[in-house]
Formats: structure tokens, C-alpha cells, sequence
């Protein structure tokens, strides 16, 4: 399967797992635990949420930004996402982020369990949609499964089911701290990734130009 048809088909896996996806943070302590990340990392300013899928993170970005606009291709996510207490102010904002522009920059950028789902092919594209969202001194700041998640997947890490059985292809990639630091560098980006439990935190900011 290419990537473009593997990033289509993990669109229509999550616009199909919208209405199940909670159970997984119902279900999972060391989620909900990791969600406290958020009083650990810089999130300041006017903020950008990509791939906010049902907002587990949102309100909770909210309370902390002055401005908070959060994005994600799944219009049933979004719905989810919207009905959360505490995001009353928050801008919703449907789209695919690799074929999106930001109109306006923002001080952080952040995303969650997201840049697990980029594949090698789309890493540069993506992080220049980052880059084209920071403002001058703004931060990316994201958390995602590390490598030690991998076993808790088993082998086929980039085939999903939901609940009626139909099958999805998506992308699933487990990063490295290190490697993954080091792949951003080559993109142009300063970044600190680093392990807390079985999940990666990661900050990232474009590195300062030579001389
Ligand atoms: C693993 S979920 C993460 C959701 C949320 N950030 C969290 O931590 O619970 C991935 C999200 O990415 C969204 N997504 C998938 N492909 C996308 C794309 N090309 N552009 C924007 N969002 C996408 C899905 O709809 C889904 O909500």
C-alpha cells in the first residue's frame, strides 16, 4: 500500500473509531496519567493543536493558552472534541495537515499521539507545516508511545480494527528518543525528546541559523 493510501485509510480509521477512541484512556491509567504532561512542558501563548482528535488534551491546553485552535480531519472527533467542558473559546478547525496552510502563527504547536502516525515520507512536509505555525521563539511540544510501547502492539503494529472488524492499514512508528532527535536535526530542528515511562515528550524549535 502507498502512503498516500495509507494516510487516507487512517483518516477513515479514526473518523470510524471516533465513538470508541475514549474507551482506550478509560481503560489505560499510565493515559490519563500521561495527560498531566501538560504542567510539565512549555505550552504558552496563542496554541495550536494538531490532530486533536476527541480533545483529551484540549480543555487542558485551553486552561493554559491564551488562544487555542485545534485541528483534526475527523469531523466526528471534532464533534467529540467540542463537547468537552472547558473549550467554549477554543477554534475547531476540520483539515488534513498535510495539504494545510496556517493562516497566523502561533507561540506552540502541540500534538499528541500524533507524530506516530507521520510516515518517513511525509516527516519534512509536516514539520514544515510546523515551522510555518511557529512564531519567531515559539516551541513544537509532543508526546507520543515510545519504543517500548512496541511490544505492548504486538507485530502488526500498522493494521487496526474497529469494533464491527473492519480492518484499516495505517502508519505506526515507534520512535527512538535519539533517532528521532537526530532526524530533526537533519530537518532543521533543535529538539529535547525524551523518554518519561513508556511514552516519548519531545520539544522541538528551529535551530538557530549558522553564523
Ligand atoms: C491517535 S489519535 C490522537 C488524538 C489526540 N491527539 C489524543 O492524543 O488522544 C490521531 C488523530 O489524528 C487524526 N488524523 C489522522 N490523520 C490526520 C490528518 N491527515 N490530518 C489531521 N488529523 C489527522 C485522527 O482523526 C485522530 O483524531
Amino acid at each position: 500500500m502507498s502512503d498516500d493510501d495509507r494516510l487516507a485509510e487512517q483518516i477513515a480509521y479514526y473518523r470510524a473509531r471516533a465513538p470508541e477512541y475514549d474507551t482506550v484512556y478509560a481503560e489505560r491509567a499510565d493515559l490519563r496519567e500521561v495527560l498531566n504532561v501538560v504542567d510539565e512542558v512549555p505550552i504558552t501563548g496563542d496554541v495550536l493543536e494538531l490532530a486533536c482528535g476527541t480533545g483529551q488534551w484540549t480543555p487542558a491546553l485551553a486552561a493554559r493558552a491564551r488562544s487555542l485552535t485545534a485541528l483534526d480531519s475527523a469531523p466526528e472527533t471534532l464533534a467529540i472534541a467540542r463537547s468537552r467542558p472547558g473549550v467554549e473559546d477554543v477554534e475547531f478547525v476540520r483539515a488534513d495537515v498535510f495539504g494545510w496552510r496556517p493562516q497566523r502563527r502561533y507561540d506552540t504547536v502541540f500534538f499528541g499521539f500524533w507524530i506516530s502516525h507521520v510516515p518517513p515520507s511525509r516527516m519534512a512536509g509536516f514539520w514544515e507545516v510546523v515551522g510555518a505555525a511557529l512564531a519567531p521563539g515559539g516551541r513544537a511540544v509532543f508526546v507520543d508511545e515510545g519504543p517500548a510501547e512496541a511490544y505492548r502492539e504486538g507485530l502488526e503494529k500498522e493494521i487496526r480494527h474497529v469494533r464491527d472488524g473492519t480492518r484499516y492499514e495505517i502508519v505506526k512508528l515507534f520512535h527512538d528518543p535519539r533517532a528521532l532527535t537526530a532526524d530533526l536535526a537533519t530537518l532543521g530542528w533543535e529538539a529535547d525528546v525524551r523518554e518519561r515511562g513508556t511514552f516519548i515528550v519531545g520539544t522541538a524549535r528551529p535551530a538557530a541559523a549558522p553564523g
